[in-house]
């Protein structure tokens, strides 16, 4: 028999009550996390989204309530009126925030039951936790755990702090339709069939990219918006189908202006969790972030740089490394501290991790009590010396080699990096470090299809300096100068995630003109598909540009998860689906004949 609430209501929440609260009649009301029953006492751990308080029913002073409080299962839905009284001496629990007191009961009122969950909530560590597909069919579950509820408070407050910031610097905040056309980030489009329009369809925005540089053309000179977008993509641990930006673009900026913001609003969120980044993040452009880590998005909470060997083998006779350098490749080493007492077995095993990543194989030098290589046979003692020389390689030290073309040598070892300083734990994780990218390419070789894509988006404006450069590679169609050129592109990284990116825009059709050429788009499909945005640019553009920061992005680092679906509070897996809702779904066959869609088995 369940109670009624009535005008019953609660006076704190079960995070709340201290020592002060002493002596006070509370009401609080939650769910039972624990009981534990000691005969004529029963002690309820009851909780709510603020935390945990311990309930004592006692058979001698509330009877009814004790024999309530006996029925009571996990997860119970419970009021209780009663006193806050200290606890005894000795029973105090310093883990809980209430854990100098107890509320001493008066009344107890059996609001709902519960069927028995099917997982457990409360688990000592998160590797003990149920699978996480159990979970996300329960979603609504497992989002009572107290870490989950932890995550989406946080993410509701960086998103508040946002606006804060962002409302403070005189930005307007503009919402943009979902129901759109085909958006340039270069992902696949979700697409929603039209019924009045039979056959035509509607993209959801991969961002709103042209929409708020239509906002600018509209004169509305500074504007953000937390915006959902939606890329077919294949999913990684920080990336979903569906997820959220901060938005922002701002006229007449120039890189520098647009820095600052990024770095002003990353600066006020991060002061949530107590992290004071710095002022002005330090930068490194892309040529120099893949040079020496391999990656345009290092993570700097560790050294470890890549160095290069290549130098070391101008004349070698050694022919496979001899020919990797006569076709423009390089040969790069990271050198691992006191490690040369790694197996066979580990370094076999990092091989396979960088033949991942598209390399041949992985070379060793140990420098142990004496110098060991999986390549003494070939190139001597000698050159083995010197290499470990050449990379500052001391007594102890591990000399990891790769060889290939430039991409894979960057990709294996800027991965192998990662992969070393996680195995061997050199990754300060109570650091926060920040820095800006600049200088991205403006194109980016596509070996699947032999064609150059924007590396950023098409709407992204060549460098300054690279602007003559651009105009004659496309011109004379120079495809091998497209590489050289550079973008006024940048993104913000943080501990190693992409946590930000944008450029400065092109505002002039020319020069729109030209990089739409460049990317194969003829003006009848550029026409096609952005025409409205390429008349637009007629009408008095102004210089404008912008970023988007990822909010799911920025949450993993504020509460310091690698999972993307621990900051959203309705995630899909990996896979793309929601194993909660069942979706994607099947529909009826009438919604299908009103949209004039037949499915091809
Ligand atoms: P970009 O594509 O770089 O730029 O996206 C900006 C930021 O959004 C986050 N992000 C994602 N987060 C989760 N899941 C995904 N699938 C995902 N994809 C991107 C990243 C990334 O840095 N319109 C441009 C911005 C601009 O030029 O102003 C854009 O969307 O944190």
């Amino acid at each position: 028999m369940l109670d009624v609430l009535g005008n019953l209501e609660r006076t704190h929440s079960c995070g709340e009550l201290r020592e002060s609260n002493v002596g006070e009649t509370v009401v609080l009301m939650g769910w039972v996390a624990k009981k534990r029953d000691f005969g004529i006492f029963t002690f309820i751990d009851l909780r709510d989204r603020d935390g945990v308080t311990q309930i004592v029913v006692s058979e001698e002073t509330a009877k009814e309530a004790h024999a309530k409080a006996k029925n009571l299962r996990g997860e119970y839905v419970v009021a209780v009126k009663g006193e806050v009284v200290s606890r005894d001496e000795g029973t105090h629990n310093a883990k809980l925030a209430t854990g100098d007191i107890e509320v001493k009961v008066g009344e107890l009122f059996i609001l709902n039951d519960a069927k028995t969950l099917p997982f457990q909530l409360e688990v000592a560590g998160s590797e003990n936790l149920a699978s996480e597909d159990t979970r996300l069919k329960f979603r609504y579950l497992d989002l009572r755990r107290p870490q989950l509820q932890q995550n989406i408070r946080m993410r509701a407050r960086a998103v508040g702090k946002i606006r804060e910031y962002m409302d403070g610097l005189d930005f307007i905040e503009i919402e943009t339709p979902i129901l759109l056309k085909s958006t340039p980030e270069g992902a696949r489009d979700f697409i929603v069939p039209s019924r009045i329009h039979t056959s035509k369809f509607f993209a959801l925005p991969q961002s709103p990219q042209i929409l708020k540089q239509l906002c600018m053309i509209s004169g509305f000179d500074k504007y953000y918006q937390i915006a959902r977008c939606f890329r077919d993509e294949d999913l990684r641990a920080d990336r979903q189908p569906e997820f959220t930006q901060l938005d922002v673009e701002m006229s007449f900026a120039n890189q520098e202006m647009v820095y600052r913001v990024i770095e002003g609003m990353f600066g006020s969120v991060f002061r949530l969790i107590g992290v004071e980044l710095p002022g002005q993040f330090p930068r490194l452009t892309y040529a120099e972030a893949m040079r020496r880590y391999g990656s345009d998005k290092p993570d700097l909470r560790f050294e470890m740089e890549l160095q290069d060997l290549s130098g070391n083998f101008a004349d070698t006779d050694f022919a496979p490394f001899a020919s990797i350098l006569a076709n423009k490749g390089e040969i790069k080493a990271l050198v691992v501290k006191g490690k040369a007492d790694y197996s066979r077995k580990v370094t076999d095993d990092l091989q396979e991790f960088v033949k991942r990543y598209g390399a041949t194989g992985l070379a060793w030098i140990k420098v142990g009590d004496e110098i060991t290589s999986s390549l003494l046979k070939v190139l001597g003692e000698a050159k083995i010396a010197e290499l470990a020389s050449s990379v500052n390689a001391e007594k102890g030290d591990l000399v990891l080699i790769v060889a290939g073309k430039k991409s894979v040598v960057a990709a294996s070892l800027g991965a192998l990096r990662i992969e070393v300083a996680k195995r061997e734990n050199l990754i300060d994780r109570t650091a926060y470090k920040p820095l800006l990218v600049t200088e991205f390419p403006m194109f980016e070789y596509d070996e699947e299809t032999g064609n150059y894509a924007a590396a950023h988006h098409p709407f992204t404006s060549p460098m300054d300096e690279d602007l003559e450069l651009f105009k004659r590679a496309i011109e004379t169609d120079e495809r091998e100068l497209f590489g050289q050129i550079r973008a006024k592109a940048y993104d913000a990284v943080i501990n190693g995630y992409e946590c930000a990116g944008g450029s400065i825009r092109i505002h002039q059709k020319e020069i729109q003109a030209l990089n739409f050429k460049a990317l194969g788009l003829s003006p009848e499909v550029a026409r096609e598909r952005f025409g409205f945005f390429l008349d637009a640019l007629e009408f008095g553009t102004p210089p404008h540009g912008g970023f988007a920061a990822g909010i799911e992005r920025t949450c993993m680092i504020l509460c310091g998860t690698e999972n993307i679906r621990d900051v959203m509070a309705f995630p899909k897996t990996a896979s793309a689906q929601d194993l909660m809702m069942d979706s994607p779904g099947e529909v009826d066959d009438a919604q299908l004949k009103e949209l004039g869609i037949k499915i091809v088995e």
